[in-house]
């Protein structure tokens, strides 16, 4: 009985604030307030890194806090205007060396990446948002998982992309991840336990391409600090469960298409989401039955097209990185 009394009350209460404080505005002519708690959606954060004109539409505190939690591990440029590159190799990975002008051709890359992969965005838009027009780039060919990882993906087999620079893209964005995850004081691996996997999705409302990583995937067990038995994939594991499962989500994010042109509204984008506790996407964006490992599921971002993962294939000592498209 004292549960049934209190819980209407504690109702109205909620409720009654907002009401007379909007009463009150409206009477003065006040513009709507902005101070009331909104919830952030997936769309929202899509908003903040598209262009300024997606971004005006968001209420600014939504849009603040959003701005708050992003760790740019490229710096975002939302008009960057799109020029010639190329100069890096793509099939080594990385550019070499790492002087300035190194930094500054790796972020050309992410801002505009190469022709095989604009025409992917470009067909995402195109299309309305068909996860088969991206399936049509693919080879047909299959190539088969290795048995010891094989749990590791959606199916025991990968593909790759018909464009050789698609795949090599692929593979640069996930090692520019790991070498620029120290800059956000995120320290990650390219390992089966840590980062060796992400979403590639096509974004409901815009159409824009992106691939959402998860890192941090198989914490070890831990009396204390993860107590999960996980299996198979967690045996061995020597990633820590600490703060930095805050840091497990990361965005990438192809160049946006202008619909009525042949040209882009955004430049490309790769940014760690950061999910600590006190923040809108811990609070909005994560559904609560996996706040504890700080999952943001790529359906919400979009429709999901094929896995992305990098798998290290090679025998102890000798690491050998291939890429399967699941
Ligand atoms: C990242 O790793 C380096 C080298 O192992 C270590 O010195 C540093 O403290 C680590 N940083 C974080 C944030 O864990
Ligand atoms: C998109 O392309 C159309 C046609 O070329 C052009 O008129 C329009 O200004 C472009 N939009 C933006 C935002 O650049």
């Amino acid at each position: 009985m004292v549960v049934n009394t209190y819980t209407p009350l504690r109702f109205t209460v909620f409720i009654s604030f907002p009401l007379a404080a909007a009463a009150k505005l409206s009477a003065s002519h006040s513009p709507p307030p902005s101070s009331l708690p909104k919830a952030a959606t997936a769309d929202d954060l899509l908003s903040v890194l598209g262009p300024p004109s997606a971004a005006y539409a968001l209420s600014p505190s939504v849009s603040r806090e959003l701005r708050s939690c992003l760790k740019f591990l490229v710096p975002f440029e939302s008009s960057k205007p799109k020029f010639e590159s190329g100069r890096c190799s793509l099939l080594t990975g990385l550019c070499s060396g790492k002087n300035d002008a190194v930094e500054e051709e790796e972020n050309s890359l992410v801002w505009w990446p190469p022709e095989g992969v604009l025409e992917l965005a470009r067909l995402a838009v195109d299309s309305g948002g068909d996860p088969g027009s991206i399936h049509r780039a693919l080879d047909p060919s299959i190539i088969p998982v290795p048995r010891r990882d094989s749990q590791l993906t959606r199916t025991p087999y990968g593909r790759h992309f018909i464009a050789q620079e698609v795949n090599s893209y692929f593979e640069f964005l996930f090692r520019l991840i790991e070498s620029r995850g120290p800059s956000v004081g995120f320290n990650v691996s390219l390992s089966r336990y840590d980062l060796f996997h992400g979403h590639l999705f096509i974004a409901t409302e815009s159409g824009r391409l992106g691939i959402l990583f998860h890192a941090k995937e198989y914490p070890a067990y831990d009396k204390k600090a993860f107590p999960y038995n996980m299996g198979y994939c967690q045996r061995g594991s020597d990633v820590k469960y600490g703060d930095s499962i805050n840091l497990r989500n990361i965005l990438w994010l192809a160049p946006l298409p202008n619909k009525s042109g042949t040209g882009w509204l955004a430049p490309g984008v790769l940014v760690v989401l950061d999910a600590h506790p006190d923040g809108i996407i811990y609070r909005d964006l994560i559904p609560n039955y996996v706040k504890f490992v700080r999952t943001i599921y790529e359906d919400d971002l979009g429709t999901t097209v094929v896995d992305v993962n990098y798998l290290n294939v090679g025998g102890a000592g000798e690491p050998d990185y291939q890429l399967f498209i699941c």
